[in-house]
């Protein structure tokens, strides 16, 4: 049973216990649900860690979320305020700084080598009040682009710069991330190979269009996104514990929301790699 969260993509998948989800049992099921709609919403689910990372690992290869900073097997990366020594990091720290790059509209990974399919976030523990996370549907976008906007964007190569988008957050954050990520080149437009349906694939991170960084393209990239991120085309999800949502990140962006930040937020999240299969070479340059 499904239900829809949004006219134009998202549904809530009911009566699944996420932890007897098998290869064989129930994920084929969900995987169709998946391309079809790009964002799945599973309530009342009791994840841990342990049973999180098993389900994530049906969607693929597991992505490390620290990149390299907590060693070699896949660990729970948790989106968080909320320091390994238990305080809680303010408004002004840079960890809530970094944080706050969420909240600009992006699809996970897309500035690394081997960008991400699915991202599988679950509520762990949350604000009195905010803290929404937000979706909207670039296959929609990309279907309803007015065409001035549409011969700017297709056929290009987009790059992807994550510190871009921390560039007006905190020079350090920038300068932190310049050195750690190499710019990444994808094509603007990511076909799914199961269905064929075509989605603009761009995020906050996009600084060039063919390799022209002006800031004449610089606002093509904020109009597409513009237009992508217009209020009736957004799903806002208010969380509740016991939610877990994944969703395509070949098809979506989304962002996060402000919350009081003296608050814990936590969120446990997994990153699932995106294989040739799932139509990696539509968007390789
Ligand atoms: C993420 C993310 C948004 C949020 O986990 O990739 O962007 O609401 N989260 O915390
Ligand atoms: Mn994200």
């Amino acid at each position: 049973m499904i239900r829809p969260l949004h006219p134009t993509f998202g549904v809530e998948v009911l009566d699944v216990d996420l932890r007897e989800v098998t290869a064989e049992h129930g994920f084929a099921e969900l995987r169709t649900l998946f391309d079809e709609h790009s964002l799945l919403l599973f309530r009342g689910q009791t994840l841990d860690d342990a049973a999180h990372l098993r389900f994530g690992a049906l969607w693929g290869p597991i992505e490390d979320r620290s990149y390299g900073a907590m060693g070699d097997a896949p660990r729970m990366d948790n989106v968080s305020n909320r320091r390994d020594d238990g305080t809680i990091a303010g408004a002004d720290d840079l960890l809530t700084m970094d944080l706050s790059g969420n909240q600009l509209w992006h699809t996970d990974s897309i500035f690394l080598p081997r960008p991400a399919l699915a991202n599988v976030l679950a509520a762990r523990v949350l604000s009195s009040t905010g803290g929404e996370t937000e979706f909207v549907s670039t296959r929609a976008a990309w279907r309803d682009l007015p065409d001035d906007l549409r011969s700017k964007v297709e056929g290009v190569v987009f790059t992807h710069r994550l510190a871009h988008s921390r560039r007006d957050i905190s020079r350090e954050l920038y300068e932190r991330h310049r050195a750690r990520f190499p710019d990444q080149e994808w094509r603007s437009v990511w076909t799914n190979p199961v269905n064929g349906r075509e989605a603009l694939y761009l995020a906050s991170h996009t600084c060039a269009i063919d390799g022209n960084e002006s800031p004449e393209a610089q606002q093509v990239v904020a109009d597409v996104i513009a237009f992508c991120t217009q209020p009736d085309r957004v799903y806002s999800h208010t969380w509740q514990l016991g939610d877990v949502l994944v969703w395509d990140e070949r098809a979506t962006l989304h962002r996060g929301r402000p919350w009081p930040y003296e608050e814990e937020r936590t969120l446990a999240s997994i990153c699932v790699t995106a294989t040739e299969s799932d139509g990696l070479g539509s968007i390789r340059p």
